[in-house]
């Protein structure tokens, strides 16, 4: 039998198999280590993502490489540690260009999980945006580097019949990226091709004609996370002793969704409006701020002038600002043309599309149009935000649950199923 040696867990004393990787002894005693690169068959630990850090001895280091030693004392969930983790998974996003509402592998991904596990709404850190390449060269795969996390799990694993690597990193530094190896990628079976896919975490390996096989609502964590309450961090707001709070709305950059959402939460609206007037908002047409404002909801992140100035005026007319939605959140689908420099796009649209009149030759300029930004921005790269709600478009009970409890002090539970990116 393997020998069993006492370790500390957070204060708690364990006896665990001498020699066991830790993100695996702490699971068997019921304690989560969040992890990406590893996996359950790892032949050995890869290391390569840190979203498993934790303490050991006094030392941060990776739980899935540390192999449990008798008397460690070992820290998993301290306020810093967490936050760490946090910190990590919004790199990824802010570095990674993840554009989930448009992404095959939402609903299936361990990353956009964990950030749903953690309560990421947005990330602290400036979007990249960096432009990296899009492989459509292999005969079964796509190679989509963009959302790669370089968690070397396809090198590792995926292999020829005879051996022969497919997948490998090239590059070294912020330039590494990951290359398929064509001649060995038209080898491989159909099998290995989708074992390929799902055991990249992201999605970043996908095979040509398999993707969306599963509808949204069935896919690996819908499922997994139904009635799983997420974490919210609501800082508890005392009513201020008015009948109604006055609530304004705007849609910058978005595709005004999100404002449908607002609406879809039916027959409640008249709950709301109990509680709450509308200002300024296209839902009651009132274009100009009649009033201070208790909260400011906005739609849409900003890609041009406009919106800038528009948000700008709520961040002055508005105690708390909540950016609604994934536009708003982290620039959505809008800022897919962050890739594209400016001229192309609008010789695009205007000039050479599909749809363009035929010897069009006008890009429309004209001092009373809003100027369009070189990229689009998410609210917060602007002015201050209070308040994050994710989704493409929120969930309308999570809208509520989340203006409810801001405005009264209420902390409402938010479920993993009204939490989603896609
Ligand atoms: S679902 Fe796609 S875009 Fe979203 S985090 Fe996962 S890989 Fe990135
Ligand atoms: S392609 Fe997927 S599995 Fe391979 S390194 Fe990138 S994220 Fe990991
Ligand atoms: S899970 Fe440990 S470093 Fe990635």
């Amino acid at each position: 039998m393997d020998k069993l040696v006492k370790i500390k867990i957070d204060d708690k004393e364990y006896h665990v198999q001498l020699g066991k990787n830790l993100v695996n002894a702490a699971k068997e005693h019921g304690i989560y280590i969040p992890t990406l690169c590893h996996y359950r068959d790892a032949r050995h630990s890869l290391g390569t993502c840190r979203i498993c850090t934790v303490n050991v001895n006094g030392k941060s280091t990776t739980g899935c490489t540390t192999k449990v030693q008798d008397g460690m004392d070992i820290k998993i969930n301290t306020a810093e540690l967490i936050d760490t983790r946090k910190a990590i998974i919004e790199m990824l996003f802010a570095e990674g260009s993840h554009f989930c509402p448009s992404c095959e592998k939402s609903g299936n991904c361990d990353l956009q999980n964990l950030a749903y596990d953690m309560g990421i709404t947005a990330t602290r850190f400036p979007h990249v945006y960096s432009n990296k390449n899009v492989d459509f060269n292999p005969k079964q795969l796509v190679l989509e580097s963009n959302r790669c996390i370089l968690c070397r799990r396809c090198v590792e694993e995926i292999k020829s019949e005879d051996g022969k690597d497919i997948f490998s990193f090239v590059k070294r530094g912020v330039k590494t990226h990951i290359q398929v190896d064509y001649e060995q990628e038209e080898k491989m079976s159909k099998a290995q091709a989708l074992h390929a896919m799902q055991l990249c975490p992201v999605g970043a390996i996908l095979v040509k004609g398999m993707v969306y096989k599963e509808p949204f609502g069935e896919r690996k964590y819908d499922a997994k996370g139904k009635n799983k309450k997420t974490p919210v961090n609501h800082k508890k707001q005392a009513p201020n002793g008015k009948n109604k709070f006055i609530v304004a709305t705007t849609s910058l950059a978005g595709c005004f969704g999100c404002h449908m959402s607002l609406l879809d939460i039916d027959t409640e609206i008249l709950d709301v409006l109990e509680m709450v007037e509308f200002n300024k908002s296209p839902l009651t047409d009132i274009k100009k701020f009649t009033k201070r404002c208790d909260v400011g909801i906005i739609e849409g992140g900003c890609a041009n002038s406009e919106n800038i100035e528009v948000l700008k005026e709520f961040r002055k007319k508005c105690d708390i600002l909540i950016a609604l939605g994934e536009c708003a959140v982290m620039g959505g689908i809008p800022a897919m043309r962050n890739f594209i420099p400016l001229k192309e796009c609008l010789e695009e649209a205007y000039i050479n599309s599909m749809t363009s009149e035929i010897g069009a030759h006008v890009i429309p300029n004209h001092e009373d149009i809003p100027k369009l930004l070189n990229n689009v921005y998410p609210c917060n790269e602007i002015v201050k935000i209070d308040y994050f709600i994710p989704g493409c478009p929120p969930n309308a009970n999570h809208i509520w649950k989340v203006v409810k409890s801001i405005l009264l002090g209420e902390e409402q539970p938010v479920f993993h199923q009204e939490f989603n990116y896609d």
